[in-house]
This record gives C-alpha cells, structure tokens and sequence, in this order.
C-alpha cells in the first residue's frame, strides 16, 4: 500500500515537474528535463544549505575530475531545491553486474582502476579526512581514551590531500553509452589518505546492505558474490601490489567505527562485534 502511494506520488511528481523521473536517491529524486540535464531535487526536509554543499562541492571536483558530471546551478521551484547536472545517459553499476553476472570480476577490476584513477588527483578545499575522521572517531562512545587517542595520531599522520569519493559503491558508478565508467554523487567526498577510502569501499562491497528485504538463499548467494568482487576490486586497486596490510587494517577499523555511528540496524550487531575484536588486537600489539 505504502508502496503504492509512493509510486503514484512519484508519478505525480514528474507530471508537476513536466519531467521524467530518471533516479531515485536517499533524500532526492533524480529527473531529466527539457534540456537534456539531470536534476537531483531533493525532499524539502533537506535544509538548503546541504544543498548549497553539495552544489560547491560538485563544482570543485568536476574542475579536477571528469568522470564526475558537470555541474550547472542550483535549481528552484515551487518551494523545491534541486541541482542541474549533466545528464549521463547510462546505468548503474550495480545493475549491470546483476544483469551480467558471469563479468562481475571484469567489472570489479574496472572499478579498482577507476577507484585509484580518482585518487591520482591531488584536491585542495575540500573537507579533510583529519576533521571527517576525527568527528567519526569521536561520536563512538564505546572507544576508551587510550585507543582512542591512537587512532587520531594515526589519522593525523597518515594525512595526504588527494581526492576521496568517501561513498564509491555500485550505485554512485554508472556506465555510460560509450561503456565508460562515470562517478556520481560526491557528497561525501574529502580530501585525504586514499587508503581510507578504498577501506569504505572494501566494506561497503563486502558487507554493506541494502534496506531491501530478500530471502535467506538469495542473501547466502549475494554474499558469496560481494566476497569475489570486493577481492578482486582489491587485487585491482592495488594492480598486484603488496597492499600495506597494517595501515590497512586500522583503516578498517576506524571506517567500521564511523559505519557504526550511521546506524545501520542491520549491521551494527557484526560492526559491535568486529570493532571489539580490532580494538582488542591492536591492545595485544601496543
Ligand atoms: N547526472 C546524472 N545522470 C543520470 N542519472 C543520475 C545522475 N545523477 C543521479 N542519477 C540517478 O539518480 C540516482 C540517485 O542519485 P544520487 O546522486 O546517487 O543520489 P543519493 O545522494 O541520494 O544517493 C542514481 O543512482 C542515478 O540512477
Ligand atoms: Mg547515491
């Protein structure tokens, strides 16, 4: 019923907007207009200056990163707030690889490319991984003094100023007509160590979830699948590399940690549990 009404509204929607309905987001739904560009326009819960955000933010990563769409203004009608991007005609990620399943290595390893292409750009001005994670770090409660401390001199000396998406999953990848890659949503970006980045994105292909209800089987299969393609995401981010797998592992730690504070509720009983775990080896290592 509930789903019902959500369609007829969204429907409805399109009709006010004279638009067509394109994507769906958290706290957006994305249209294409009569001028051929997206537009991102958010619920009116959302407070403007989070829109102005991520209207900056856009602005300055598309200056360094192509792959993320042009940016254009900052939309408004009838009350609503909205951005104009370039439209990418395409699909996401995520459903190509449902589709596809027999590529889903081709496509991991197409996006460990295109994950340290994004981190081969330095970028100024934007949030810094410092301010991101020691905000993150300081809303878990469960963390004593001492770790805690550890955990932000590792932040503050693993610093770097490259560009982080801060959110790179199947469904802020889309493949165009051309079949390239192409970044969106860059609300979350910062700029900092990469490896905190790849950390987010291991997990969220790993074990991320998704609010959809499945069957038992079907998240038995989806998991083993998210296991292939997060290690084969991996191998390819680091092209065969030796990954640094101390600096690596209290990154996933510190991201589970930040995880946790989203509150996820299917997650955080495995996040309580592992973050204990982490935190008790890294006491045995002190
Ligand atoms: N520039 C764009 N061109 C085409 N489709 C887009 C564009 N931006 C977003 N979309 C579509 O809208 C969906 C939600 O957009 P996104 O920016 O990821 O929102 P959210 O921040 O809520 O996750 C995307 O998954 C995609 O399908
Ligand atoms: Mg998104």
């Amino acid at each position: 019923m509930t789903y019902l009404l959500f369609m007829v509204l969204s429907i409805l929607k399109g009709f006010i907007y004279r638009m067509k309905k394109i994507g769906l987001g958290r706290q957006a739904e994305v249209f294409e207009d009569n001028n051929g560009l997206a537009i991102k326009i958010y619920n009116t819960s959302v407070p403007i200056e989070n829109i102005e955000y991520e209207a900056e933010i856009s602005k300055k990563i598309y200056d360094v990163y192509n792959r993320a769409p042009k940016f254009y203004n900052i939309w408004h009608q009838n009350g609503s707030y909205g951005l104009q991007f370039e439209l990418i005609k395409g699909e996401m990620l995520s459903i190509q690889m449902r589709r596809h399943l027999n590529c889903v290595r081709r496509y991991a390893r197409e996006f460990g490319k295109l994950h340290r292409e994004i981190h081969a750009n330095s970028i100024k001005g934007l949030k810094s991984s410092i301010e991101k994670y020691e905000w993150g770090l300081r809303q878990y409660k469960k963390l004593d003094e001492s770790i805690l401390y550890r955990l932000l001199e590792f932040v503050k000396n693993s610093h770097a100023e490259l560009l982080c998406h801060g959110d790179l999953h199947p469904e802020n990848i889309m493949i165009d007509e051309n079949g390239y890659m192409r970044v969106i949503d860059w609300v979350d970006a910062y700029s900092g160590n990469p490896l905190s980045d790849v950390a987010r994105t291991y997990y969220l292909l790993s074990k991320g979830t998704s609010p959809e209800k499945k069957p038992y089987y079907f998240k038995l299969i989806e998991s083993i699948v998210k296991r292939v393609i997060a290690k084969e995401y991996l191998h390819s981010y680091f092209s065969n590399k030796v990954i640094p797998k101390r600096e690596f592992d209290i990154w996933k730690l510190i991201i589970q940690i930040c995880r946790y504070n989203e509150g996820i509720q299917e997650e955080k009983p495995f996040l309580e549990r592992n973050i204990s775990i982490e935190i008790d080896r890294m006491g045995k290592n002190a």
